[in-house]
């Protein structure tokens, strides 16, 4: 699967070897992508992999549920209708060719 993200420095990186199975900051991580830091390991608590789903993709991926909408709320200055945290969108084939642009902190 092919994911790419816009980094916090302007900078695209595109991964093409992304699985299904795994979350979208995992990958960013795993991955060195500038700006998902993933600080709480992917507990839906600190907002460090904070991303801005491209519109076409909003459909696809959904909406937070209310467990994330709450953390997301933590950076409400810098929230967005398409805001989601990347360690709850798990990467399913649907979703091969998402691209995000990384939030800045919040
Ligand atoms: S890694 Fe902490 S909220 Fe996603």
């Amino acid at each position: 699967m092919k994911i790419t993200f816009v980094q916090v420095n302007g900078v695209e990186k595109t991964i093409e070897d992304a699985r299904p199975g795994e979350t979208l900051m995992i990958l960013g991580r795993t991955h060195g992508v500038e700006g998902i830091l993933g600080d709480c390991g992917g507990g839906c608590s600190c907002a460090t992999c904070h991303v801005y789903v491209d519109p076409e993709w909003q459909t696809a991926v959904g909406p937070p549920d209310e467990i994330e909408s709450a953390t997301l709320d933590t950076v409400s200055n810098v929230l967005r209708a398409n805001s989601r945290l990347g360690c709850q969108i798990v990467l399913r084939p649907e979703l091969d060719g998402l691209r995000v642009t990384v939030a800045p902190s919040g």
